[in-house]
This record gives structure tokens, C-alpha cells and sequence, in this order.
């Protein structure tokens, strides 16, 4: 069984890319298998940060495939943009980046589409990075989607002038928005000109090829599972599968492939965009954790919402995706605490329950808390589980037993040197 996938629990931010590009020397190939370039994974080694949008975490380490799976939705102009800026410090990467033929492609009228169906949602927007996402998704579904294997074919601009003009007639005759195409276009179309040089593929028979060859995979998950089209907080959520059983259609690989499934989550809770949070904090408290949390989105820099962590929430997310290994991030945020609450359940007319509720937004209820003691010991610099404060072990058994699940990984900063292995 040659594939491992690791996800976020929570919605999005988790950590990802850091673990990602910890566990990349142990693996032949690292995927990402859905959503886009709403996606912003950080990298910190020798004193530098990086964010990647759409290249998977893995592209740091030298002779290593990073590929990018049949579900991923891809922005031409954000992909070239990125190569090129990776390329720019030295990062090898077109010799190392398979695309997938089968992958959509994002069109500058998709965001355009994106920002115009905010806009009219009013306040019941979701909150959308804005990449053309949901719009894009929807005419892969619609069946109306181009893909990166339609660049390769000499109809390309007539597919593209189809598509755009469906999009032109749907901003004027249903969101009557104004609108100036024109520098996006150019933007757009010297992109596909430089993605035609990259190495397109049909990745699901090149990963057939290496999971025959017992070549090790590691699935990259982008946002988190209560952001999952299907289990999340629908309607506010993304518009791809970000779930384990999503990186076998991402990827077109059998689901007896999979060995590990790592379910990466932060000490507390964070949510960019709008939509239900049970648990948010937002006083005094949730500020304090923004800031020590450094909680500004990757993407978009927009403030994250934070609150406590959410077990109802996390035990739902570890069952949907039978993960096996779980990776709590950013403990050392909360290092100054004296005490830290977890809500254990949910309550409402008919007493506690771990069930969520199927509204989240508008069911009644309340969280319930269970105070834990602070740790107040400086943890960045650990580097061995026994070093650990006994609250904060304390704190990783009794999240261990609620989750029937055994947490493997302590990740205690940003850095790719800040990790613990339990
Ligand atoms: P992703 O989307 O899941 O890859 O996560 P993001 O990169 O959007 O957000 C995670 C943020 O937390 C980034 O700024 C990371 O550098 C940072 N980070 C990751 N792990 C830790 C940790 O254990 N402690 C601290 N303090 N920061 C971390
Ligand atoms: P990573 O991979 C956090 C959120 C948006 C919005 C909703 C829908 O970095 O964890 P979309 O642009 O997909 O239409 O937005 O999903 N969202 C994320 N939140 N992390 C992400 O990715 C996200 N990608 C999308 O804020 O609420
Ligand atoms: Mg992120």
C-alpha cells in the first residue's frame, strides 16, 4: 500500500503545507488531489517563509515528483506566477511538476463569476477567496469545463471564446456587473502559452505506474473536512471533496492503495470566510489568540476567526476519514495559558450529545466546556516527546482517548525543525 494522504480536520489552515514538507524526504512523489489556488500552504526553513497556492508542499526537497491531481482547479496565471518565483530563488521545479491533462482550468471570466455571486448573496456571502472556484467546479460538473489537456489541442481558443462568452452573458444578463476583461486575458493566455512547455500528463496511469513499482505517495490535502462540499458546513464551504475518499478521485487511484490517513488540526480552532463556529471566541480572547497565533490568511490575509477547539467537530472529521495518525499543531500558541477550554459536547433540549447538528447555523445549542490546565512552559525549542510539559501530555492523551486515535506528531512553530514525534 504505497499511498498516505494527510488532510486538515478543521476549516483549512491546519498546518498542511509545514507537515507536508517535514515528510517529503520519506516519499517519492507528494499531490496535491483538490481545490486550487484558495489554498495557501506555508513552508518556514532557514529563516524564510514561503506560501504555495497550487505547487504541492513537497517542491523544497530536490528529486522529489511533485504532481498536481485531476481535481485539483488550476489558474494558469497563478501557477506560472508561482513557478517562476520559486525558480527565481533557486528552486528546481519544472523537472520535478506533472499536471494532470484531466485537471479544470480557472478562466479570468470564473472570477469574475466568483466575485459577482458573492456579491449577490449580500449577507449571506460565504466568504470566497475569490479564485474562481465554485464557478469553475460548477462547469466541471455542468460538463462545460476546459481542461489543461485542451491546451495541448489547435481549438483551444475557440473552446476558451465558447466558455468565455457564456460567462460574459451570464455577468451581463443575470448580475448586470461591469466589468474589464481585457488585462486578464492577456495575463491569462501567455500562462496557457507557458503551460504547454510544463510536463502535462495522464497522471493516473503514470501513479499506477509508480504504486506498481512500490514508489512511496503522499496525498496533499487542501482546506479541511468541514469545508468538504458533502460533510461540511454547507453552504458554507468549498466545492471539492477535501476528504480521504477525495484523494482517490483527485488522483484516480484505488482506495486499496491507501495506507496511512493523517488528520492534521490545530490546538484550537481558526475559520477564514464566514459560516457557522460554534466555538468562536470573539472578545478579548479570540484576539489574543489571533495575534499569538500570527491567525491572518495566507491567501487573502483576511483575520481568521479563532475560538477553542472542538471536539464534536474533530470526532466527526476523524471517523469521516478513518484517519489513523492524528498531528496536533500550534500547542505552543497556547503556552501562556493557565487553563484552556475544549468543548466535549453539544447541548441542547435533550442534554449532551457528540452528534452535529444539521444546521449548524441555525440549530440551538450550546457547547460545552471542559477546562484543561495551561502547560506554561516555553515549548519551541523541544525536540523529544518526553521533554514535554505533563500538562500539555496530559492534554494529547485526554484529546487521544476522545478521538480514539493515536496522535503521532507535535508540531511546536513554524519551522520544518519544530516537530516532535510521540
Ligand atoms: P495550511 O493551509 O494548512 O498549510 O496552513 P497555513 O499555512 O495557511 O497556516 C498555518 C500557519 O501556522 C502558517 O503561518 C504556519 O507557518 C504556521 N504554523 C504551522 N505549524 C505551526 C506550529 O506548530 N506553531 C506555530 N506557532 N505556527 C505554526
Ligand atoms: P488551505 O488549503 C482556509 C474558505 C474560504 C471560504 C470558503 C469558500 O490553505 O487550508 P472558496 O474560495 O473555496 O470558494 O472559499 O472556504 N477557504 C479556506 N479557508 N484555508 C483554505 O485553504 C481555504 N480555502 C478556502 O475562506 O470561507
Ligand atoms: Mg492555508
Amino acid at each position: 500500500m504505497a499511498v498516505d494522504i494527510l488532510l486538515g480536520l478543521q476549516w483549512g489552515d491546519e498546518g498542511k503545507g509545514k507537515i507536508v514538507d517535514v515528510f517529503t524526504p520519506q516519499y517519492d512523489i507528494v499531490a496535491r488531489f483538490q481545490g486550487g489556488p484558495n489554498a495557501g500552504h506555508t513552508i518556514v526553513f532557514n529563516d524564510q517563509k514561503s506560501v504555495l497556492h497550487l505547487i504541492p508542499s513537497g517542491i523544497f526537497h530536490p528529486n522529489i515528483t511533485c504532481l498536481i491531481g485531476n481535481g485539483v482547479v488550476i489558474d494558469p496565471i497563478t501557477l506560472r506566477k508561482e513557478i517562476e518565483e520559486l525558480e527565481k530563488t533557486g528552486i528546481e521545479v519544472r523537472s520535478n511538476l506533472i499536471i494532470s491533462d484531466r485537471a479544470h482550468l480557472i478562466l479570468p471570466t470564473h472570477k469574475l463569476l466568483d466575485r459577482a455571486s458573492e456579491e449577490a448573496k449580500g449577507d449571506q456571502k460565504i466568504g470566497s477567496t475569490l479564485r474562481g472556484i465554485g464557478p469553475t467546479y460548477m462547469d466541471k460538473t455542468g460538463r462545460n469545463g476546459l481542461r489543461i489537456g485542451d491546451i495541448l489541442s489547435g481549438d483551444f481558443l475557440m473552446k476558451y471564446q465558447l466558455l468565455k462568452e457564456k460567462h460574459t452573458h451570464i455577468l451581463h444578463k443575470l448580475y448586470d456587473v461591469d466589468y474589464d476583461l481585457n488585462l486578464d486575458e492577456d495575463a491569462f493566455l501567455a500562462a496557457i502559452e507557458f503551460i504547454r512547455s510544463l510536463q502535462i500528463k495522464n497522471t493516473e496511469s503514470f501513479l499506477y505506474q509508480k504504486i506498481r513499482e512500490n514508489k512511496k505517495i503522499l496525498a496533499e490535502g487542501a482546506q479541511g473536512t468541514l469545508l468538504d462540499i458533502e460533510f461540511g458546513s454547507y453552504p458554507y464551504v468549498t466545492s471539492s471533496n477535501t476528504t480521504a475518499s477525495g484523494a482517490c478521485m483527485g488522483l484516480g487511484i484505488p482506495p486499496s492503495s491507501v495506507n496511512r490517513v493523517y488528520g492534521i488540526f490545530k490546538a484550537y480552532c481558526t475559520r477564514v470566510g464566514s459560516g457557522p463556529f460554534p466555538t468562536e471566541l470573539t472578545g478579548e480572547m479570540g484576539e489574543n489568540l489571533r495575534q499569538a497565533g500570527g491567525e491572518f490568511g495566507a491567501t487573502t490575509g483576511r483575520p481568521r476567526r479563532c475560538g477553542w477547539l472542538d471536539l464534536p467537530l474533530l470526532h466527526f472529521a476523524t471517523r469521516l476519514n478513518s484517519i489513523t495518525d492524528l498531528i496536533m499543531t500550534k500547542a505552543d500558541v497556547l503556552s501562556d495559558l493557565e487553563s484552556i477550554q475544549v468543548c466535549t459536547a453539544y447541548t441542547s433540549g435533550e442534554g449532551p450529545t457528540m452528534e452535529i447538528p444539521y444546521d449548524l447555523e441555525k440549530s440551538s445549542f450550546s457547547p460545552m466546556y471542559k477546562s484543561l490546565p495551561g502547560w506554561n512552559t516555553d515549548i519551541t525549542q523541544m525536540s523529544q516527546s518526553m521533554e514535554l510539559p505533563e500538562n500539555l501530555k496530559s492534554y494529547v492523551y485526554y484529546l487521544e482517548q476522545a478521538l480514539h486515535t493515536p496522535m503521532s506528531f507535535l508540531s511546536v512553530g513554524p519551522d520544518r525543525d519544530q516537530i516532535i514525534e510521540m
